[in-house]
Protein backbone atom coordinates (compact mmCIF):
# COMPACT_ATOMS: atom_id res chain seq x y z
CA UNK A 1 0.00 0.00 0.00
CA UNK A 2 2.93 1.91 0.88
CA UNK A 3 4.31 1.34 -2.26
CA UNK A 4 1.36 2.02 -4.51
CA UNK A 5 0.96 5.37 -2.43
CA UNK A 6 4.35 6.72 -3.00
CA UNK A 7 3.92 5.26 -7.06
CA UNK A 8 1.27 7.48 -7.47
CA UNK A 9 2.93 10.54 -5.87
CA UNK A 10 5.20 10.09 -8.24
CA UNK A 11 3.14 10.60 -11.47
CA UNK A 12 1.50 13.90 -9.99
CA UNK A 13 5.34 14.90 -9.66
CA UNK A 14 6.30 14.37 -13.07
CA UNK A 15 2.77 15.97 -14.05
CA UNK A 16 3.92 18.93 -12.01
CA UNK A 17 7.98 19.01 -12.62
CA UNK A 18 9.20 22.15 -11.59
CA UNK A 19 6.69 22.75 -9.34
CA UNK A 20 7.64 22.21 -5.80
CA UNK A 21 5.51 22.49 -3.17
CA UNK A 22 6.28 22.68 0.48
CA UNK A 23 2.98 20.94 1.85
CA UNK A 24 3.83 17.95 0.35
CA UNK A 25 6.84 17.19 3.17
CA UNK A 26 5.69 13.59 4.16
CA UNK A 27 7.86 11.68 6.44
CA UNK A 28 9.38 8.43 5.20
CA UNK A 29 7.32 6.56 8.14
CA UNK A 30 4.20 7.21 6.02
CA UNK A 31 5.68 5.44 2.98
CA UNK A 32 7.83 2.80 3.80
CA UNK A 33 7.58 2.23 7.54
CA UNK A 34 11.66 3.05 7.93
CA UNK A 35 12.73 5.60 10.18
CA UNK A 36 14.62 8.76 9.25
CA UNK A 37 18.03 7.25 10.68
CA UNK A 38 20.06 8.97 8.30
CA UNK A 39 21.23 12.74 8.57
CA UNK A 40 20.18 14.00 5.52
CA UNK A 41 16.83 14.25 3.52
CA UNK A 42 15.52 15.56 0.53
CA UNK A 43 11.95 15.85 -0.86
CA UNK A 44 10.86 13.87 -3.70
CA UNK A 45 7.95 16.26 -3.91
CA UNK A 46 5.53 13.77 -2.76
CA UNK A 47 7.90 10.82 -1.75
CA UNK A 48 10.06 11.49 0.63
CA UNK A 49 13.43 10.37 0.82
CA UNK A 50 17.16 10.02 2.31
CA UNK A 51 20.35 9.18 1.96
CA UNK A 52 22.73 7.71 4.77
CA UNK A 53 25.73 9.79 4.49
CA UNK A 54 27.47 7.91 7.03
CA UNK A 55 27.33 4.63 5.06
CA UNK A 56 28.37 6.25 1.76
CA UNK A 57 31.45 7.96 3.55
CA UNK A 58 32.03 4.81 4.95
CA UNK A 59 32.32 2.80 2.15
CA UNK A 60 34.15 5.04 0.20
CA UNK A 61 36.75 4.74 2.80
CA UNK A 62 36.58 0.88 3.08
CA UNK A 63 36.49 0.48 -1.07
CA UNK A 64 39.97 3.10 -0.76
CA UNK A 65 41.05 0.12 0.90
CA UNK A 66 42.16 -1.99 -2.10
CA UNK A 67 44.54 -0.35 -3.10
CA UNK A 68 48.10 -1.12 -4.29
CA UNK A 69 49.82 2.12 -3.08
CA UNK A 70 49.15 3.77 0.80
CA UNK A 71 46.77 5.99 1.80
CA UNK A 72 45.69 8.86 1.17
CA UNK A 73 46.51 7.70 -2.37
CA UNK A 74 44.84 5.16 -4.13
CA UNK A 75 45.78 2.83 -6.78
CA UNK A 76 43.80 0.06 -8.30
CA UNK A 77 44.54 -1.04 -11.66
CA UNK A 78 43.10 -3.42 -13.92
CA UNK A 79 42.25 -7.06 -13.20
CA UNK A 80 44.75 -6.77 -9.94
CA UNK A 81 44.39 -8.51 -6.62
CA UNK A 82 42.95 -5.18 -5.01
CA UNK A 83 40.76 -4.66 -8.15
CA UNK A 84 39.41 -8.09 -7.75
CA UNK A 85 38.49 -7.29 -3.64
CA UNK A 86 36.78 -4.24 -4.81
CA UNK A 87 34.92 -5.88 -7.54
CA UNK A 88 33.97 -8.25 -4.54
CA UNK A 89 32.80 -5.48 -2.36
CA UNK A 90 30.87 -3.85 -5.20
CA UNK A 91 28.68 -7.37 -6.20
CA UNK A 92 28.63 -7.83 -2.44
CA UNK A 93 26.58 -4.47 -1.85
CA UNK A 94 24.61 -4.56 -4.57
CA UNK A 95 23.29 -7.86 -2.99
CA UNK A 96 22.54 -6.25 0.20
CA UNK A 97 20.56 -3.36 -1.54
CA UNK A 98 18.35 -6.39 -3.29
CA UNK A 99 19.89 -6.11 -7.04
CA UNK A 100 20.13 -9.01 -9.06
CA UNK A 101 23.70 -8.80 -10.37
CA UNK A 102 25.29 -10.18 -13.45
CA UNK A 103 28.60 -9.69 -14.50
CA UNK A 104 30.27 -9.26 -18.41
CA UNK A 105 32.79 -11.42 -19.88
CA UNK A 106 35.25 -8.33 -18.98
CA UNK A 107 33.57 -7.92 -15.65
CA UNK A 108 31.50 -4.57 -16.58
CA UNK A 109 29.01 -5.35 -13.64
CA UNK A 110 25.66 -4.59 -13.75
CA UNK A 111 22.97 -4.69 -10.86
CA UNK A 112 19.50 -4.83 -11.87
CA UNK A 113 16.39 -3.55 -9.69
CA UNK A 114 13.51 -4.29 -11.69
CA UNK A 115 10.46 -2.51 -12.79
CA UNK A 116 6.79 -3.25 -13.09
CA UNK A 117 7.88 -3.33 -16.58
CA UNK A 118 10.63 -5.02 -17.36
CA UNK A 119 9.59 -5.10 -20.90
CA UNK A 120 10.63 -1.62 -21.29
CA UNK A 121 13.87 -0.62 -21.40
CA UNK A 122 15.63 0.13 -18.33
CA UNK A 123 17.63 3.11 -17.21
CA UNK A 124 21.18 2.63 -15.93
CA UNK A 125 23.56 4.82 -14.02
CA UNK A 126 27.57 3.76 -12.93
CA UNK A 127 30.79 4.80 -13.29
CA UNK A 128 34.60 2.98 -12.52
CA UNK A 129 36.27 2.18 -9.23
CA UNK A 130 39.91 1.30 -10.91
CA UNK A 131 42.08 4.25 -10.16
CA UNK A 132 45.34 5.54 -12.00
CA UNK A 133 48.37 4.62 -9.98
CA UNK A 134 48.94 7.59 -6.69
CA UNK A 135 45.34 8.85 -7.31
CA UNK A 136 42.26 9.52 -5.16
CA UNK A 137 39.33 7.85 -3.69
CA UNK A 138 36.22 9.79 -5.32
CA UNK A 139 37.36 9.21 -9.17
CA UNK A 140 34.63 7.55 -10.61
CA UNK A 141 33.66 5.89 -7.08
CA UNK A 142 31.24 8.36 -6.14
CA UNK A 143 29.37 7.55 -9.48
CA UNK A 144 29.30 3.44 -8.43
CA UNK A 145 28.86 4.16 -4.40
CA UNK A 146 26.34 7.04 -4.83
CA UNK A 147 24.20 5.18 -7.73
CA UNK A 148 24.27 2.16 -5.31
CA UNK A 149 22.79 4.88 -2.03
CA UNK A 150 21.06 6.36 -4.79
CA UNK A 151 18.99 3.14 -5.41
CA UNK A 152 18.80 2.43 -1.60
CA UNK A 153 17.32 5.73 -0.67
CA UNK A 154 14.68 5.12 -3.48
CA UNK A 155 13.59 1.39 -2.02
CA UNK A 156 13.49 3.18 1.30
CA UNK A 157 11.17 6.15 0.67
CA UNK A 158 8.69 3.28 -1.37
CA UNK A 159 9.62 4.20 -4.59
CA UNK A 160 8.54 1.48 -7.83
CA UNK A 161 9.96 2.34 -10.84
CA UNK A 162 8.51 1.19 -13.82
CA UNK A 163 11.37 0.96 -16.14
CA UNK A 164 13.63 -1.54 -14.57
CA UNK A 165 16.94 0.75 -13.12
CA UNK A 166 20.73 -0.79 -13.62
CA UNK A 167 23.85 0.32 -11.57
CA UNK A 168 26.48 -0.50 -13.58
CA UNK A 169 30.32 -0.81 -12.57
CA UNK A 170 32.55 -0.29 -15.92
CA UNK A 171 35.59 -2.11 -15.73
CA UNK A 172 39.08 -0.17 -16.47
CA UNK A 173 37.83 3.42 -17.46
CA UNK A 174 41.56 3.99 -16.81
CA UNK A 175 43.58 3.66 -19.25
CA UNK A 176 46.43 1.78 -17.20
CA UNK A 177 47.55 -1.37 -17.71
CA UNK A 178 46.03 -2.08 -21.35
CA UNK A 179 46.45 1.24 -22.41
CA UNK A 180 42.77 1.65 -23.42
CA UNK A 181 40.57 4.03 -21.66
CA UNK A 182 36.97 3.04 -20.95
CA UNK A 183 37.22 -0.16 -21.90
CA UNK A 184 34.75 -1.88 -20.73
CA UNK A 185 32.10 1.00 -21.48
CA UNK A 186 33.93 0.92 -25.36
CA UNK A 187 33.34 -2.82 -25.62
CA UNK A 188 29.74 -2.11 -24.21
CA UNK A 189 29.01 0.41 -26.91
CA UNK A 190 29.79 -2.18 -30.05
CA UNK A 191 33.63 -1.50 -30.38
CA UNK A 192 34.08 -4.35 -32.84
CA UNK A 193 37.98 -2.96 -33.90
CA UNK A 194 38.63 -2.76 -30.04
CA UNK A 195 37.24 -6.51 -29.60
CA UNK A 196 39.89 -7.55 -32.16
CA UNK A 197 42.83 -5.46 -30.90
CA UNK A 198 42.07 -6.72 -27.44
CA UNK A 199 42.94 -10.29 -28.48
CA UNK A 200 46.67 -9.16 -29.11
CA UNK A 201 46.93 -6.86 -26.53
CA UNK A 202 49.48 -7.36 -23.86
CA UNK A 203 50.22 -5.33 -20.63
CA UNK A 204 53.85 -4.26 -19.83
CA UNK A 205 55.09 -7.70 -18.35
CA UNK A 206 53.49 -9.31 -21.48
CA UNK A 207 50.75 -10.55 -19.55
CA UNK A 208 47.85 -10.80 -22.64
CA UNK A 209 44.47 -9.09 -21.95
CA UNK A 210 42.40 -12.56 -22.02
CA UNK A 211 45.08 -13.83 -19.63
CA UNK A 212 44.90 -11.27 -17.45
CA UNK A 213 40.99 -11.35 -17.66
CA UNK A 214 40.61 -15.10 -16.93
CA UNK A 215 42.74 -15.24 -13.60
CA UNK A 216 40.24 -12.39 -12.42
CA UNK A 217 37.57 -14.91 -13.57
CA UNK A 218 36.17 -13.69 -16.53
CA UNK A 219 36.76 -14.80 -20.44
CA UNK A 220 36.32 -18.22 -19.50
CA UNK A 221 35.55 -21.46 -21.55
CA UNK A 222 34.07 -20.06 -25.18
CA UNK A 223 33.38 -16.47 -23.96
CA UNK A 224 33.26 -13.65 -26.97
CA UNK A 225 34.68 -10.38 -26.74
CA UNK A 226 31.63 -9.31 -28.80
CA UNK A 227 29.31 -10.89 -25.85
CA UNK A 228 29.93 -7.55 -23.95
CA UNK A 229 28.19 -5.72 -26.99
CA UNK A 230 24.59 -4.02 -26.46
CA UNK A 231 22.78 -2.92 -28.93
CA UNK A 232 21.53 1.04 -29.85
CA UNK A 233 18.66 1.44 -27.69
CA UNK A 234 19.58 -1.42 -24.38
CA UNK A 235 18.77 1.78 -22.61
CA UNK A 236 15.99 4.22 -22.48
CA UNK A 237 18.69 6.31 -20.47
CA UNK A 238 22.48 6.33 -18.96
CA UNK A 239 22.82 8.99 -15.73
CA UNK A 240 26.35 9.01 -14.52
CA UNK A 241 27.34 11.02 -11.28
CA UNK A 242 31.12 12.04 -10.85
CA UNK A 243 33.36 14.72 -9.33
CA UNK A 244 33.61 17.77 -11.58
CA UNK A 245 37.73 17.15 -11.43
CA UNK A 246 38.06 20.97 -12.20
CA UNK A 247 37.71 23.78 -10.05
CA UNK A 248 34.40 25.51 -11.46
CA UNK A 249 31.63 24.19 -9.20
CA UNK A 250 33.65 25.15 -6.43
CA UNK A 251 34.44 28.44 -7.42
CA UNK A 252 31.17 29.53 -7.71
CA UNK A 253 29.39 28.13 -4.74
CA UNK A 254 27.15 25.99 -6.77
CA UNK A 255 26.06 22.25 -5.89
CA UNK A 256 25.67 20.60 -8.83
CA UNK A 257 26.61 20.43 -12.43
CA UNK A 258 24.66 19.52 -15.51
CA UNK A 259 27.03 18.20 -18.40
CA UNK A 260 25.85 19.38 -21.79
CA UNK A 261 28.84 17.77 -23.93
CA UNK A 262 31.89 15.83 -22.96
CA UNK A 263 35.09 16.80 -24.68
CA UNK A 264 36.95 14.80 -27.49
CA UNK A 265 39.97 12.94 -26.33
CA UNK A 266 43.06 11.32 -28.42
CA UNK A 267 45.87 9.60 -26.88
CA UNK A 268 49.38 8.22 -28.56
CA UNK A 269 52.11 6.15 -28.15
CA UNK A 270 55.37 7.37 -30.16
CA UNK A 271 58.75 5.10 -30.48
CA UNK A 272 61.65 6.37 -31.01
CA UNK A 273 65.10 4.00 -32.00
CA UNK A 274 68.60 6.06 -31.69
CA UNK A 275 72.17 4.45 -31.43
CA UNK A 276 72.78 4.97 -27.96
CA UNK A 277 76.54 4.45 -27.04
CA UNK A 278 78.65 5.44 -23.94
CA UNK A 279 77.53 8.64 -22.20
CA UNK A 280 81.47 9.89 -22.51
CA UNK A 281 82.84 8.47 -25.23
CA UNK A 282 80.14 9.50 -27.73
CA UNK A 283 81.07 12.88 -28.71
CA UNK A 284 77.90 15.05 -29.03
CA UNK A 285 78.20 15.26 -33.26
CA UNK A 286 78.33 11.81 -33.25
CA UNK A 287 75.13 10.73 -31.36
CA UNK A 288 71.49 9.60 -32.46
CA UNK A 289 69.76 10.59 -29.00
CA UNK A 290 66.33 8.31 -28.74
CA UNK A 291 65.98 10.26 -25.35
CA UNK A 292 66.19 13.82 -26.82
CA UNK A 293 63.84 12.87 -29.78
CA UNK A 294 60.92 12.19 -26.64
CA UNK A 295 62.29 15.10 -24.91
CA UNK A 296 61.60 17.34 -28.26
CA UNK A 297 58.54 15.72 -29.08
CA UNK A 298 57.09 16.69 -26.09
CA UNK A 299 57.98 20.30 -26.45
CA UNK A 300 56.43 19.82 -29.55
CA UNK A 301 53.06 18.60 -28.15
CA UNK A 302 52.81 21.66 -25.62
CA UNK A 303 53.50 24.10 -28.95
CA UNK A 304 51.39 22.73 -30.94
CA UNK A 305 48.13 22.55 -28.13
CA UNK A 306 49.31 26.64 -27.49
CA UNK A 307 49.18 27.45 -31.45
CA UNK A 308 45.45 26.38 -31.09
CA UNK A 309 44.70 29.68 -29.37
CA UNK A 310 41.76 28.21 -27.35
CA UNK A 311 41.95 27.30 -23.83
CA UNK A 312 39.92 24.62 -24.46
CA UNK A 313 42.81 22.67 -26.20
CA UNK A 314 44.77 20.50 -23.75
CA UNK A 315 48.22 18.11 -24.05
CA UNK A 316 49.91 16.18 -21.76
CA UNK A 317 52.95 14.11 -22.21
CA UNK A 318 52.37 11.63 -19.16
CA UNK A 319 55.03 8.51 -20.01
CA UNK A 320 58.27 8.50 -21.17
CA UNK A 321 60.20 5.47 -20.90
CA UNK A 322 64.21 5.51 -22.02
CA UNK A 323 66.32 2.10 -22.60
CA UNK A 324 68.03 1.47 -21.17
CA UNK A 325 67.93 3.91 -18.14
CA UNK A 326 71.21 4.46 -17.35
CA UNK A 327 72.93 7.66 -16.40
CA UNK A 328 76.08 6.97 -18.30
CA UNK A 329 74.29 5.74 -21.52
CA UNK A 330 72.66 7.39 -24.05
CA UNK A 331 69.51 6.33 -24.47
CA UNK A 332 69.18 3.97 -27.70
CA UNK A 333 65.24 3.82 -27.07
CA UNK A 334 62.35 5.66 -26.00
CA UNK A 335 58.62 5.79 -25.67
CA UNK A 336 56.36 8.29 -25.25
CA UNK A 337 52.76 8.58 -24.16
CA UNK A 338 50.82 11.44 -25.02
CA UNK A 339 47.22 12.89 -24.45
CA UNK A 340 45.30 15.62 -25.98
CA UNK A 341 41.85 16.92 -26.14
CA UNK A 342 39.85 19.33 -27.26
CA UNK A 343 35.65 20.42 -27.05
CA UNK A 344 36.24 20.80 -31.00
CA UNK A 345 36.96 17.69 -32.30
CA UNK A 346 38.28 19.32 -35.53
CA UNK A 347 41.07 21.45 -33.56
CA UNK A 348 41.93 18.32 -31.59
CA UNK A 349 42.49 16.43 -34.77
CA UNK A 350 44.53 19.37 -36.34
CA UNK A 351 46.50 18.95 -33.08
CA UNK A 352 47.12 15.23 -33.65
CA UNK A 353 48.41 15.82 -37.42
CA UNK A 354 50.83 18.51 -36.42
CA UNK A 355 52.35 16.33 -33.60
CA UNK A 356 52.79 13.41 -36.19
CA UNK A 357 54.31 15.86 -38.27
CA UNK A 358 56.67 17.05 -35.81
CA UNK A 359 58.13 13.20 -34.89
CA UNK A 360 58.44 12.79 -38.80
CA UNK A 361 60.37 15.85 -38.85
CA UNK A 362 62.37 15.93 -35.23
CA UNK A 363 63.48 12.04 -36.24
CA UNK A 364 65.28 12.76 -39.35
CA UNK A 365 67.14 16.26 -37.87
CA UNK A 366 68.22 13.58 -35.17
CA UNK A 367 69.13 10.38 -36.98
CA UNK A 368 67.08 8.43 -34.60
CA UNK A 369 63.95 6.15 -36.75
CA UNK A 370 60.31 6.88 -36.34
CA UNK A 371 59.88 3.01 -35.04
CA UNK A 372 55.71 3.70 -34.32
CA UNK A 373 53.37 6.38 -34.43
CA UNK A 374 50.02 5.11 -32.67
CA UNK A 375 47.19 6.74 -32.18
CA UNK A 376 45.50 4.86 -29.46
CA UNK A 377 42.62 6.44 -29.53
CA UNK A 378 40.97 9.56 -31.29
CA UNK A 379 37.36 9.31 -30.01
CA UNK A 380 34.73 12.18 -30.69
CA UNK A 381 33.09 14.10 -28.33
CA UNK A 382 29.74 13.31 -27.00
CA UNK A 383 26.31 15.93 -26.49
CA UNK A 384 24.13 15.26 -23.28
CA UNK A 385 20.44 14.20 -24.21
CA UNK A 386 18.47 17.42 -23.94
CA UNK A 387 15.69 14.95 -21.92
CA UNK A 388 18.17 14.12 -19.49
CA UNK A 389 19.32 17.81 -19.01
CA UNK A 390 16.02 18.58 -18.49
CA UNK A 391 15.28 16.17 -15.78
CA UNK A 392 18.56 16.70 -14.04
CA UNK A 393 17.90 20.31 -14.30
CA UNK A 394 14.24 19.66 -12.92
CA UNK A 395 15.30 17.28 -9.98
CA UNK A 396 18.02 19.99 -8.88
CA UNK A 397 15.22 22.77 -8.64
CA UNK A 398 13.48 20.64 -7.12
CA UNK A 399 15.56 19.89 -4.31
CA UNK A 400 16.54 23.56 -3.83
CA UNK A 401 20.49 22.92 -4.89
CA UNK A 402 22.01 25.62 -7.17
CA UNK A 403 23.18 24.69 -10.56
CA UNK A 404 24.82 25.13 -13.78
CA UNK A 405 25.63 23.57 -17.52
CA UNK A 406 28.98 22.61 -18.05
CA UNK A 407 31.01 20.54 -20.20
CA UNK A 408 33.14 17.80 -19.04
CA UNK A 409 36.75 18.00 -20.06
CA UNK A 410 37.78 14.63 -18.56
CA UNK A 411 36.62 12.00 -20.48
CA UNK A 412 34.11 9.53 -18.89
CA UNK A 413 32.57 5.80 -19.53
CA UNK A 414 29.10 8.21 -20.56
CA UNK A 415 31.55 9.33 -23.67
CA UNK A 416 30.93 5.62 -25.10
CA UNK A 417 27.43 4.84 -23.34
CA UNK A 418 26.05 7.60 -25.32
CA UNK A 419 26.69 5.68 -28.93
CA UNK A 420 23.84 2.92 -27.60
CA UNK A 421 22.07 5.08 -25.28
CA UNK A 422 20.72 9.14 -24.60
CA UNK A 423 23.08 10.66 -21.75
CA UNK A 424 23.69 12.65 -19.02
CA UNK A 425 25.90 13.68 -16.04
CA UNK A 426 26.11 15.23 -12.84
CA UNK A 427 28.86 17.15 -11.52
CA UNK A 428 29.65 17.52 -7.77
CA UNK A 429 32.13 19.99 -6.68
CA UNK A 430 35.53 18.78 -5.49
CA UNK A 431 38.23 20.70 -3.52
CA UNK A 432 40.00 23.07 -5.48
CA UNK A 433 39.43 20.87 -8.68
CA UNK A 434 41.82 18.46 -7.92
CA UNK A 435 41.89 14.89 -9.08
CA UNK A 436 44.62 12.05 -10.62
CA UNK A 437 46.26 13.06 -6.88
CA UNK A 438 45.65 12.10 -3.57
CA UNK A 439 44.84 15.22 -2.62
CA UNK A 440 41.41 14.60 -4.91
CA UNK A 441 38.62 15.43 -2.35
CA UNK A 442 34.99 15.77 -2.26
CA UNK A 443 32.80 16.91 0.72
CA UNK A 444 30.00 14.14 1.60
CA UNK A 445 27.06 16.92 1.48
CA UNK A 446 28.84 17.50 -1.45
CA UNK A 447 28.06 14.08 -2.24
CA UNK A 448 24.97 13.28 -0.97
CA UNK A 449 23.44 16.12 -3.02
CA UNK A 450 24.57 14.42 -6.18
CA UNK A 451 23.19 10.95 -4.55
CA UNK A 452 19.91 13.12 -4.01
CA UNK A 453 20.08 14.72 -7.75
CA UNK A 454 20.84 11.22 -9.15
CA UNK A 455 17.48 9.39 -7.32
CA UNK A 456 14.80 12.00 -8.23
CA UNK A 457 16.46 12.04 -11.97
CA UNK A 458 16.45 7.88 -12.16
CA UNK A 459 13.17 8.38 -10.67
CA UNK A 460 12.04 10.51 -13.27
CA UNK A 461 13.17 8.76 -16.33
CA UNK A 462 12.15 5.12 -14.64
CA UNK A 463 8.47 6.50 -15.40
CA UNK A 464 9.33 8.49 -18.41
C1 LIG B 1 39.62 10.19 -17.03
O1 LIG B 1 40.14 9.55 -16.15
C2 LIG B 1 40.30 11.16 -17.81
O2 LIG B 1 41.54 11.06 -17.93
O3 LIG B 1 39.64 12.09 -18.28
MN1 LIG C 1 40.10 9.34 -13.79
MN1 LIG D 1 36.46 9.02 -13.60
Amino acid sequence: MAQRRAFFSLFILLAVAGVHGDSTMKTMEKFSGYPPESDDAGDLGSLSFSVDNNSLERQIDELAGFSDTSAPSVTRIIYSKNDILARRYIKNLMGISGLSVREDAVGNIFGRWEGSHPELAPVATGSHIDAIPYSGKYDGVVGVLGALEAINALKRSGFQPKRSLDVIMFTSEEPTRFGISCLGSRLMAGDEALAQLLLGTVDSHNISFIEAARSAGYMMGQQELSSVFLDHGSYSSFVELHIEQGPILEEEGLSIGIVTAIAAPASIKVDFEGNGGHAGAVLMPSRNDAGLAAAELALAVEKHVLESGSLDTVGTVGIIELHPGAVNSIPSKSHIEIDTRDIDEERRNAVVEKIHQSAVKISKARGVKLLGFHIVNQDPPALAAESIIAAMSVASKQLNLSSKRMISRAYHDSLFVARISPMGMIFIPCYKGYSHKPEEYASIENISNGVKVLALTLAKLSHS
